[in-house]
């Protein structure tokens, strides 16, 4: 099948929108994916027909939301292949997903003098949280550090665990750089010493399938809004070992057990870690996105998003000045650069002019533009949605700003 035998485009009305009176080229997916009109549809059936508080009515609206919300948990679950719905719980990000988890494992199993590795190709989300539990607890951040390429120096981590390493988190995929890390092998290493591992799945959710099963990590994390679902939505999944043992992260409705002034005792599974109402709309949404993608099939996309890799590779390498940023052996669609000598800043603003979306700047990967010893770069990302055509254009646009700049 196509692109367009799909219909996949089609369903983005936002994609035929003109900016500065040019026809949109939406290259920054990393930041944020464009939502399809069935998410779009999902949520406003809620809101229209169906909205009531979830976990809390015996009325009608009530068993109704709480009935797509739950059915919103087996779909993320079977999606993520995991042993069980519970295991899943609903977050309203990466972000709030890592620091609950820096939290509450935190808090269960981690002291003074513990360890904590994290990689030199994270974004900010899986740095300062572990940072956060470092300075609460008097703990030590280790840093895997990488190649001049963007790959992972996996054989150093051999020398950074140790009796007092507690967890490893790391990017499945760089935000930056799209180097896909080698996560089953870091999993068999770290298992082998009985560390457990977390995956942030945040930019590889959008781009491949993902087994939690298979990649036998004890936890992962992702965003929706970078699934094509809406922000507010977002996961994390946990092996049942780890969750049922760590301490809740926030307090209050739903995620109690009992309440009384002489103490409280704690729900089950997912719910304890879900205080408070849920954001149910967006996670509804979720679902819905996850059928989008699922029903597509990630052997389209990621054949699809690699095959426009490798087009902007092949393109933007014949253009005078440009360098590219990294070069993992796997990588996603992402592609980073720079333009000789001109800021990252400058190059995004004339791109925006001629309608092409990408990010510029350091990502929230400020560590990693230390290690390479750079300010920033210019990113585009792609999604399903994109195009070859929408690559030309992208091409003309750096040609017409490499001019501009030189
Ligand atoms: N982490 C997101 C990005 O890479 C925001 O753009």
């Amino acid at each position: 099948m196509t692109q367009e035998e799909l219909n996949i485009r089609s369903q983005f009305s936002i994609l035929y929108e003109k900016i500065y009176s040019k026809p949109l080229i939406y290259l920054d997916n990393g930041a944020t994916t464009q939502k399809p009109k069935r998410v779009l549809d999902a949520m406003q059936r809620v809101y229209e027909h169906l909205n009531s508080n979830v976990h809390r009515g015996v009325h009608y609206l009530s068993n109704q939301c709480t009935d797509l919300l739950e059915e919103a948990r087996r779909v993320v679950a079977r999606h993520l292949n995991a042993r069980e719905d519970a295991e899943i719980i609903f977050t309203r990000g990466t972000t709030e997903s890592i620091n609950l988890l820096a939290f509450s494992f935190g808090e269960t199993f981690c002291k003074s003098g513990d360890e904590i590795i994290v990689t030199e190709l994270e974004h900010h989300s899986n740095i300062v949280p572990w940072q956060m539990l470092c300075q609460r607890k008097g703990m030590t951040l280790r840093v895997i550090p990488i190649t001049d390429d963007g790959e992972l120096k996996i054989e150093e981590l051999d020398n950074l665990i140790n009796d007092k390493t507690k967890l490893i988190s790391l990017a499945h995929v760089s935000n930056v750089m799209g180097t896909v890390n080698p996560v089953k092998e870091v999993v068999a290493k770290a298992h082998a010493k009985n560390i457990p591992v977390m995956v942030d799945g945040a930019q590889s959710a959008p781009h491949m399938s993902i087994d939690v099963q298979d990649l036998d990590c004890d936890f992962l994390v992702f965003s929706g809004h970078k699934v094509y679902a809406p922000t507010g939505s977002g996961v994390l999944y946990g092996k049942r070992e780890y969750l049922d043992q760590m301490v809740p992260y926030h307090g209050g409705g739903e995620m109690i057990d009992k309440v009384s002034f002489s103490g409280t005792t704690y729900n089950v599974l997912p719910f304890k870690f879900e205080a408070g109402t849920p954001d149910y709309v967006a996670t509804i949404g979720l679902a819905e996105a996850i059928r989008f993608v699922d029903e597509i099939g990630f052997e389209f996309i990621e054949k699809h998003e690699q095959h426009l890799l490798q087009y902007t590779l092949s393109q933007l390498q014949d253009h005078y000045g440009v360098r590219i940023i990294g070069n993992p052996k796997r990588r996603s669609g992402v592609v980073s650069f720079l333009l000789g000598k001109a800021h990252p800043y400058d190059v995004g603003m004339i791109l925006d002019k001629m309608g092409v979306a990408v990010r510029t700047g350091h990502h929230c990967a400020q560590p990693l533009m230390e290690r390479l010893g750079i300010s920033g770069t210019v990113r585009a990302s792609f999604g399903v949605y994109n195009s070859e055509e929408d690559v030309d254009t992208f091409i003309r646009a750096v040609r017409q700003a490499a001019i501009m700049l030189s």
